[in-house]
């Protein structure tokens, strides 16, 4: 891949896109495509195609997806279906008609069943029924990767698929009901902290594993990938490590500077009871991950991006540019203490 290959990074704006973004200007490259969802709604056939048409990307980077957390995912189940068997058809089907010579589509590890062996190889896709909560989503992304394996083997076309673990990072979504475990947790203890509560209420027993990924890790990897991966089949992303969600807690209550209790809500719902990648193929690759939890969540802490994402009105600098033009991800009306609360980011 030269520095002035043609990019289009779909869904740029989106974390996993931004993060993209970021690892490829610093690794020289300039000539980047983007569209953002209002410019050019991925669903749209004839406006896919008529973009692909002007523009003819030589590398696609799929990261354009419509995403959320268990509650989201469990709620918005046609939404989450359609629209993402939509945005990949659309996408990885004009990318073929218009000759891209690589594209990166991003799956993820929900794809796999609920109850794999752990840690999960890749052979272990479609070897069981999927975590109900998130299954129309999972069973969209499963369809995009096959789309990718049946156009190499009908088309040749070189389309890889990427599953990555649960990422955190800058760019998360703080929906205080459609966000994901960490950034979820992260605004608990920060709002606990504030407002001096006793005691945070953690979803769940706290007893399931989960694999922790920082965005910029998996960007890394994607690049890595790019120039040195082309082959049918899901590979996973991840670290091969992973943390119960009440460790998790117990870091994050640390992080923030929180003193109180933690007690688990039982009535929620747990989801798989561990999510570990068999990440053995990605390091026979020559791919290993490089940012540790503790480090990656203190830097997440001390992000000026945080304190903006989180509607804070504390936020020593501006937005990073590539979320400048973006609106915000939450609507949270943070009570006037928190916004004028700073926890200790280390
Ligand atoms: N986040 C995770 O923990 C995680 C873990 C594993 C895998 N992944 C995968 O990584 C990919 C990106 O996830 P993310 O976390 O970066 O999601 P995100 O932050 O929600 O970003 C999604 C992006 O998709 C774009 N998009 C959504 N609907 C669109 C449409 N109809 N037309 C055009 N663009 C549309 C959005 O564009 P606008 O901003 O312009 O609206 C947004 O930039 C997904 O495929 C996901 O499965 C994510």
């Amino acid at each position: 891949m030269k520095t002035n290959t043609k990019i289009y990074i779909a869904g740029h704006r989106g974390m996993v896109g931004a993060a993209l973004m970021r690892r490829l200007h610093r690794a020289g490259y300039t000539n980047f495509v983007t569209r953002t969802s209002q410019e050019l709604d991925l669903r749209n056939q004839a406006a896919t195609a008529e973009f692909f048409a002007q523009e003819k990307p030589e590398v696609v980077l799929l990261a354009a997806a419509k995403v959320g957390g268990i509650v989201a995912n469990n709620t918005y189940r046609g939404e989450f279906i359609y629209d993402n068997l939509l945005i990949q058809s659309n996408v990885i089907h004009n990318a073929y008609v218009h000759g891209v010579k690589k594209l990166l589509h991003l799956g993820s590890s929900c794809m796999y069943p609920q109850l794999a062996p752990q840690p999960i190889g890749e052979a272990y896709l479609l070897s069981g029924p999927l975590e109900p909560t998130n299954e129309p989503y999972a069973v969209a992304k499963i369809a995009g990767l096959k789309l990718c394996e049946a156009y190499r083997a009908q088309y040749g076309c070189h389309f890889i698929t990427l599953l990555p673990t649960n990422l955190y990072g800058p760019g998360d979504n703080y929906h205080p009901e459609h966000s994901h475990m960490v950034p979820a947790l992260l605004r608990r203890f920060s709002e606990a902290v504030a407002l001096e509560q006793p005691n945070v209420e953690v979803w769940g027993t706290g007893t399931p594993r989960r694999e922790l990924l920082h965005v910029n890790d998996l960007a890394d990897a994607c690049l890595y990938l790019l120039r040195h991966y082309d082959e049918a089949g899901p590979l996973n992303v991840g670290t091969g490590e992973d943390h119960t969600i009440a460790e998790l807690a117990e870091l994050i209550a640390r992080l923030t500077g929180f003193e109180g209790t933690i007690s688990y809500d039982h009535s929620r719902p747990d989801g798989t009871p561990r999510k570990l990648l068999d990440v053995s193929k990605l390091h026979a690759l020559g791919w290993h991950h490089r940012i540790g939890l503790e480090a990656g969540l203190r830097e997440v802490l001390a992000s000026a991006e945080w304190w903006s994402a989180t509607g804070a009105l504390f936020n020593p600098a501006s937005p990073a540019p590539w979320n400048a033009e973006r609106p915000r991800r939450t609507n949270m009306a943070w009570p006037a203490s928190i916004r004028r609360h700073r926890p200790a980011a280390s």
